[in-house]
């Protein structure tokens, strides 16, 4: 199997995309940790759940002490734990300005600032951003969350320089999903799912498992040559 031997952690594993991502990871031999605040939704052999809130550095300290004590390493990190608080800009409070940018960027960082300097130790490694469309093309009422998956995708190609300064192959990359069938979209009402629908190409939203292929695939050594890109992964959507 593609990735017998490997160590990955997945944030937000516990459900939707995350969920996905773990499954595929792990039926392709990867030991595979799910850190997830919320419970986990499932249970599958290879995948282990950690109880972690990305946004809480203390916590990401720990959780990363912990995981190369226990498994030795980490080769594949995917920063897929996200959150939205959608509000016009002028009506949008504090709160929820600090909150989506806490857990969807200030989370990614708290592991990444531990997780990719291990990477270089260990000869190389593969960090995957799950950023959004909304980040590439922005959307009324997420000024927050679309700052958040842009700030992803500038974090991408500067860790795509950095950790690969002394030649050793950490690749970070990121992937933008246009939207998908999970939880996170349940708050969206059904006119507006249909009219993101109608925007694509393909004339329909994306399910879980296609965005977990697109991990599998930056995850292993079928990208090697890949680094420091964005994948579009929304059926060819126009916004
Ligand atoms: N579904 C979409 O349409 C879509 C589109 C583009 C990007 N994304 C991104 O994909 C990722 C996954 O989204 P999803 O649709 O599966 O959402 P989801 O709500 O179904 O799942 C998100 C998971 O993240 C966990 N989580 C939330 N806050 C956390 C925290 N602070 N610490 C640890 N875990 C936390 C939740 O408990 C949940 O298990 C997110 O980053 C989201 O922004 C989703």
């Amino acid at each position: 199997m593609k990735l017998d031997g490997k160590v990955a952690v997945v944030t937000g594993g516990a459900k939707g995309i995350g969920m996905e991502i773990c499954k595929q990871l792990a039926q392709e031999g990867a030991k595979v940790i799910a850190c997830d605040m919320g419970e986990m939704t499932y249970e599958m052999k290879n995948v282990d759940y950690y109880k972690l809130n990305v946004a809480d550095a203390e916590g990401c300290k720990t959780f990363y002490d912990e995981a190369v004590e226990k498994y030795g390493k980490i080769d594949i990190l995917v920063n897929n734990a996200g959150i939205t608080r959608d509000s016009m800009t002028r009506k949008m409070t504090d709160d929820q300005w600090n909150l989506v940018l806490d857990v969807n960027l200030k989370g990614v960082f708290n592991l990444v600032r531990y997780i990719g300097p291990q990477m270089e130790t260990i000869g190389g490694g593969s960090i995957i951003n799950i950023s959004s469309v909304v980040g590439i093309f922005g959307n009324i009422g997420q000024a927050n969350y679309s700052a958040t998956k842009a700030g992803m995708i500038g974090l991408t190609k500067t860790w795509a320089k950095e950790f690969a300064r002394k030649g050793v192959p950490v690749r970070v990359n990121a992937i933008a999903p246009g939207y998908t069938m999970t939880d996170i979209l349940k708050t969206v009402p059904q006119d507006l799912l249909d009219k993101f629908a109608s925007l694509t190409m393909l004339k329909r939203l994306g399910q879980p498992e296609e965005i977990a292929k697109v991990v599998l695939f930056l995850a292993g050594s079928d990208s090697s040559y890949i680094t420091g890109q964005t994948l579009q992964v929304d059926g060819g959507m126009r916004l």
